[in-house]
């Protein structure tokens, strides 16, 4: 096993190195739509292109990417108010090198803090500025207190809906409250479960029309993951369909998501101080007080 030390000077060397950290909020208006194994399984392709991801897990009540993974947290968010506890003892291994922080019940807690804890909290999760390529932060579905806070903090934000029409119309109210709240914000679609591409066009075409209809709103859709019955089974055995079914059609879809996603990021470049993952922080903090 490496060494301690050894660890934490390859990860203040990356923080050295330091680019801007690029801060997605994934979310949806519907709850099961894929969010949680979306963001997990998007974080794996990001890594195969050799970026470093961290996944924060600020699903209240219902974390559950450690479950996807088969990773059991040992610590999570409220351990940085512990004495000699800094962001890197919470921030968890998860496969291939790729990192998660469980938010716990942390997330709902954060707005009872006195200004002394909550800095604390800040401050360690800055440290991840620099150090990260990319911070994905897996919210609850819909419009939870919480869950806006995290939508409105981030500059960049990936909505998952799936073809059913429930799930696309409150897709759309979640739309309709970013934009009226902070129109500058990127929102990207992604469209899981679909049963075939023509399906998953024609959600997106559906939703991009109506934001444009009634919002002016120039929707980009980032891609489609396939209805594919190779996520339950990675899901019931705790792995990643990424990892686990490289080959099965999700993992496909996701692969080419991806490269669209790197392809287009210069379109999205956070700036060093109002952008990215420093940026959503300290939206969060004036959200928050
Ligand atoms: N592309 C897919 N193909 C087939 N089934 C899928 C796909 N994506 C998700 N599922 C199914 O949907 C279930 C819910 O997925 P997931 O937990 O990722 O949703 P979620 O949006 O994070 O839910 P919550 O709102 O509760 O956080 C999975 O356990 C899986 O069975
Ligand atoms: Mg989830």
């Amino acid at each position: 096993m490496r060494d301690q030390a050894e660890q934490l000077r390859e990860r203040l060397q990356r923080r050295a190195e330091g680019r801007p950290t690029r801060l997605i909020t994934v979310t949806s208006g519907k709850g099961g739509v894929g969010k949680s194994n979306f963001t997990l399984n998007f974080a794996l392709g990001l890594v195969e292109q050799g970026q470093k991801v961290v996944i924060f897990d600020a699903d209240l009540g219902f974390a559950n990417l450690d479950v996807l993974m088969g990773v059991s947290p040992k610590k999570n968010l409220l351990h940085l108010l512990e004495p000699d506890t800094s962001i890197w003892d919470i921030v968890e291994k998860g496969p291939n090198g790729l990192e998660f922080i469980a938010g716990g019940t942390g997330f709902t807690q954060i707005m009872q803090f006195d200004d002394e804890k909550l800095n604390r909290l800040f401050n360690q999760l800055e440290f991840l500025h620099g150090y990260a390529d990319t911070v994905l932060f897996d919210t609850g579905a819909g419009i939870s207190n919480e869950s806006m806070r995290c939508i409105l903090s981030a500059d960049e934000v990936v909505l998952v809906t799936t073809p059913e029409p429930t799930s696309i119309t409150d897709a759309y109210a979640v739309i309709k409250m970013i934009h009226s709240k902070n129109p500058q914000t990127s929102i990207r679609l992604i469209v899981n479960r679909a049963s075939s591409v023509r399906e998953g066009k024609f959600t997106a075409d559906k939703l991009t029309l109506v934001a444009k209809r009634f919002l002016n709103l120039e929707l980009t859709t980032l891609g489609f993951v396939p209805d594919d019955s190779y996520v339950s089974k990675a899901v019931k055995q705790q792995k990643p369909f990424f990892l686990s079914y490289p080959n099965s059609l999700a993992a496909k879809g996701i692969r080419d998501l991806v490269k669209t996603y790197i392809a287009n990021a210069a379109e999205v470049s956070p700036s060093q101080e109002t952008g990215g993952l420093r940026g959503f922080l300290a939206k969060m903090k004036q959200l928050i007080r």
